[in-house]
């Protein structure tokens, strides 16, 4: 069975599973949680991190400590729902905000609804390994006092090339330039540790009280138990850290290999694939596009046929029966994405003839 993108250990991650064992840290906390953390902020640029149970936790962490309750929050309608039920948990309203070319939040949708609707935060997911056209939302959000957390869930490891600074090139990764980023290290994540996410910002303060809401709200200044608001259980364990630090180290690899799947399709099918933005570096987590006449629902069956799993693109938020009646900017565009489009394999051990075999089934479906 050919699967979309399972897991691809560096080699190195028992050997750290095995050293947390030992120490006896078989718990949320120890060695591996710290170097974990410390991994992501190397590689990221970003002031602080918190290792979180999954980047759905951490989301719902980014809005407690903004505060955001009972109010409206502007997301994507092309995502997964892990965007948007962190909006739920805390009683507020998701709005949803339809995508422009190249799959993202359409900036010009969010305007208007930032001018009809009185939105306190805007959750931007940044899709299948690539990034949305953030700095026109980031003005936005900063002109009208509104918080931008990042859903990079999909995105580690995708950058901007933000400008020149001193003479060189500045990169700036997906995740670190709204207040809060949350990453997922869910299973077919271009890194995984089993299930997990971190929370990263460069507001220490909040990763701090996200920190502390991670762990029951637990007063640190008390040993006998004191607790003064409600609290979660999303720490990371120790042991899928040590995971996370093995994957850490190969990271650019996997991208790499990423890429360079995604230019394997591209060789052998001449199809509309997902644009990258100009001045990004996005990974390509999944190669994803659309079909110019085909079905990719019959396509999805005759991979399926041939042991070859494929997925549908998001199916859009506002057709969801959770969110029936809710409030959506809409233009078209992830409706027609849903029903023009997949995602196809891109596991980071495939070969190019494999490649070729699923490009010949496509091509002849
Ligand atoms: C865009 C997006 N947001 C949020 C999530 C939730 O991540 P997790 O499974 O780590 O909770 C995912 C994927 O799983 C995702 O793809």
């Amino acid at each position: 069975m050919i699967y979309l993108s399972p897991p691809h250990m560096s080699g190195k991650e028992l050997e750290y599973v095995k050293k947390a064992f030992e120490s006896n840290y078989i718990a949320p906390v120890g060695e591996f949680v710290d170097r974990f953390e410390r991994s992501i902020i190397d590689y990221t640029n970003v002031k602080s991190a918190v290792a979180v149970c999954n980047a759905t936790s951490g989301l719902h962490l980014a809005l407690r400590v903004l505060g955001i309750k009972d109010s409206k929050v502007a997301v994507s309608n092309f995502t997964f729902i892990g965007s948007v039920n962190p909006i739920l948990y805390e009683r507020n309203e998701p709005i949803f905000i339809d995508v422009d070319k190249y799959w993202h939040m359409d900036v010009e949708l969010l305007e208007k609804a930032i001018k009809e609707d009185d939105i306190k935060a805007v959750i931007l997911p940044h899709i299948y390994g690539q990034v949305a056209d953030i700095k026109p939302i980031l003005e936005l959000c900063r002109k009208n006092g509104i918080y931008l957390i990042e859903d990079a869930a999909e995105s580690l490891g995708a950058y901007y090339k933000w400008g020149i600074e001193n003479e060189k090139l500045r990169v700036v990764f997906s995740g670190t330039i709204g207040e809060i980023g949350v990453y997922s290290f869910n299973g077919n994540k271009l890194l995984t540790t089993s299930s997990g996410g971190v929370l990263v910002s460069n507001n220490e303060k909040l990763v701090e009280k996200a920190k502390f809401l991670s762990t029951q709200a637990k007063e640190p200044d008390f040993i006998e138990y004191v607790h003064k608001e409600v609290g979660f259980n999303y720490r990371m364990s120790n042991i899928l850290a040590a995971i996370g630090v093995g994957q850490m180290e190969v990271i650019e690899e996997r991208i790499a290999k990423k890429r360079e799947i995604f230019n394997w399709y591209k060789e052998f099918l001449d199809e509309e694939f997902m644009p990258e933005l100009k001045s990004t570096r996005g990974t390509r987590w999944l190669t994803t596009l659309i079909f110019k006449n085909k079905n990719p629902f019959k396509i999805m069956k005759k991979l399926r046929e041939n042991n070859i799993e494929s997925r549908p693109l998001w199916n859009p938020m506002h057709l969801q029966p959770l969110f029936k009646g809710a409030k959506a900017y809409l233009n078209g565009r992830s409706e027609e994405l849903f029903k023009k489009g997949l995602c196809l394999p891109s596991g980071t051990r495939l070969t190019k003839n494999q490649v070729k075999e699923i490009c010949e089934i496509i091509q002849s479906s």
